[in-house]
């Protein structure tokens, strides 16, 4: 069996796959660095996360990717090291290693992914993006001349693309995914509720809680936090209505980012959306009620991919197999090769 893995960079979450073996790794994108002695890297993955608002001041547990971005191109490539190193056995033949980047990422930046990847071992790399990843990762096969309209919604972006043999026609990403549904939720307990909480417990709600209204969904969640009034630790019980105001507050605008997409797409590739359906890929598509959203808005049928989360890692391997079909996209990036 090839040893060529693909790795989903996200915001949230590193994901590895190994073509025929599905998922090998599966680790927050998170990065905790000692301040005292030169930023010195102290734990990558689950074991920085769990320190994330429990450090003390001189230890930080950062998230290098924000917004879709990398925002930090040290701490980036030494935490891919660090994952690749896990999954890639020295004694084994030199792996091809396809990465997906976030699709707003500059040509500085990809080439920091790609040294870190080669430095870890890799004897070939491409880049992939996300759109395309995803949608090879859902199953669909986007090399037929038939048109396709994926929406991943990830913790950084949303990224929307209409796909047809092998290529984009029309894309469209946004600053718009989890991680601003999980801020939106902070600022309205607090106003609602007078109630100071952090990131973790918004997320908590968003994922029991949380719905597009859309959908008959009702349930409720105790959850703690400081109070604005006595400043000491409060319960509230938080009910599924509580939350429509932030949730959509961030769902319309990818509703309507979806809706721009349609409108520019030529009326062939409509037709074949309009008969194939939308497919939501990405953690964020796993939010309730989304798929009922997305088919009143767009006036089609959608569907959540079978195993949304892994999707883009699962299609990152896979365009290792079927790279040379894919006209847009995916690139090799190892350093010898040049970029095309
Ligand atoms: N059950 C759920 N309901 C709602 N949101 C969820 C659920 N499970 C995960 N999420 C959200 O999915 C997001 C992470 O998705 P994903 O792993 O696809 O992101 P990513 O690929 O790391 O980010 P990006 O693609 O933007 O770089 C987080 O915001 C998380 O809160
Ligand atoms: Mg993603």
């Amino acid at each position: 069996m090839s040893n060529d893995i693909g790795i989903d960079l996200g915001t949230t979450s590193v994901i590895v796959a190994v073509e025929g073996k599905g998922i090998i790794l599966n680790e927050p994108s998170v990065v905790a660095v000692d301040h005292r002695h030169d930023d010195k890297v102290l734990a990558v993955g689950s074991e920085a996360f769990a320190m994330v608002g429990r450090t003390p001041s001189y230890i930080s547990a950062e998230r290098p990717l924000k917004d879709g971005v990398i925002s930090n191109h040290v701490l980036t490539k030494k935490m891919i090291q660090q994952f690749v190193n896990r999954v890639y056995d020295s004694r084994m033949i030199k792996p091809r290693v396809a990465v997906c980047v976030p699709a707003a990422i500059t040509g500085i930046e990809s080439d920091a992914v790609v040294e870190a990847v080669v430095s870890a071992g890799a004897r070939q790399v491409f880049l992939i993006d996300e759109p395309i990843a995803a949608a090879l990762g859902s199953g669909i096969d986007i090399t037929q001349p038939m048109g396709h309209m994926v929406i991943d919604l990830g913790g950084g972006t949303t990224d929307i693309a209409i796909i047809s043999l092998g290529g984009k026609v029309q894309a469209s990403s946004i600053a718009v995914a989890g991680n601003l549904i999980d801020e939106e939720i902070v600022k309205h307990v607090r106003q609602q509720f007078q109630l100071v909480i952090g990131l973790r417990t918004a997320e908590e709600l968003k994922k029991a809680v949380a719905c597009c209204p859309q959908k008959k969904f009702s349930k409720t969640m105790e959850i703690k936090g400081r109070s604005l009034i006595t400043n000491l630790p409060q319960r509230q019980l938080v009910k599924t209505e509580d939350l429509y105001e932030p949730v959509m507050k961030c769902v319309e605008q990818i509703g309507t980012a979806a809706h721009q997409v349609l409108e520019r797409t030529p009326p062939e590739l409509s037709g074949d959306i309009y008969s194939e359906g939308v497919v939501l890929t990405g953690g964020s598509a796993l939010l309730e009620g989304l798929s009922e959203y997305f088919s009143e808005k767009l006036k089609v049928r959608v569907r959540v991919a079978d195993d949304p989360v892994h999707c883009v890692a699962i299609g990152t391997a896979k365009s290792l197999t079927i790279g040379d079909r894919l006209e847009t996209g995916f690139y090799d990036a190892t350093p010898r090769a040049g970029k095309r």
